[in-house]
């Protein structure tokens, strides 16, 4: 919550974006704020140093990149996955069981290439899943998206839940298009969660203004971009590093 609050003002002390935040999975705030959540677990500050550091070779940074999707998969799933109860037979007796849902599969939307790596372990976290790929490609100069490939569906049913993965919120150019092809596509951003490695401030103030029920699970908050849209300390080009290009 510190992290977030030091990172979401500017260098004059004024809050660069308006959301809630939330503390052991309690939301702060009003119900229909965006909601950022940098979970404070060990494992997830243990893999975004690896992530960060220079030296750490692309197979090393692929596999930390997937490793920390995991556990930031976990953390947004953990009041949203729809179970069914039932009963089972042990072997020493009958028991009251909870499943989830096989009939409400999570449709995960990796922003390619990076958001490929950040699911490498969605289906150990969400046993029912369907992926649904998108790619963009950001122009170096304007900086702005354009998408490359859209394998979404024409229409999602309603009360579909939505995971999507882009490993850096830098600009906000990317994850907001992704999430605009899937709102005209019938998604509740409400229903809609989207996970990080990191995140800067003009990425959190634009989806925060034009989603404000949207809940974002990041490893880490940064304060800054540089000239070039990189998220400053950040850790490089995710893509990049991920497929040693
Ligand atoms: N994309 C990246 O891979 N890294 C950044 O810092 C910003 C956008």
């Amino acid at each position: 919550l510190q992290q977030r609050e030091e990172a979401g003002r500017t260098k004059n002390h004024r809050l660069h974006w308006r959301c809630a935040a939330t503390a052991e999975g309690k939301q702060i705030g009003g119900s229909n704020q965006m909601l950022v959540y940098v979970p404070p677990h060990p494992l997830i500050k243990h893999w975004i140093s690896v992530l960060r550091n220079d030296f750490t070779p692309p197979p090393m940074f692929k596999s930390a990149m997937a490793e920390l999707g995991r556990f930031l998969i976990y953390e947004a799933s953990r009041d949203w996955l729809l179970t069914v109860s039932g009963e089972v037979n042990t072997p020493c007796g009958t028991a009251q069981v909870e499943f989830i849902d096989p009939r409400e599969p999570v449709k995960v939307v990796p922003i390619l290439r990076a958001g490929l790596v950040l699911v490498e372990h969605a289906g150990s976290v969400l046993p029912a899943n369907q992926t649904y790929h998108v790619g963009f490609v950001r122009d170096e100069t304007t900086l702005q998206p354009s998408m490359y490939l859209n394998k979404l569906p024409e229409r999602f049913a309603e009360g579909a839940r939505v995971l999507v993965a882009d490993p850096m919120l830098a600009t906000g150019g990317t994850i907001v298009a992704a999430i605009e092809e899937l709102t005209k596509r019938g998604v509740d951003h409400n229903l809609l969660r989207v996970v990080a490695a990191v995140a800067a401030p003009p990425a959190l103030k634009k989806l925060s203004e034009k989603f404000p029920g949207l809940r974002v699970y990041v490893g880490m908050i940064d304060e800054e971009l540089n000239e070039k849209g990189y998220i400053v300390p950040g850790l490089g080009d995710a893509g990049d590093r991920s497929f040693g290009t």
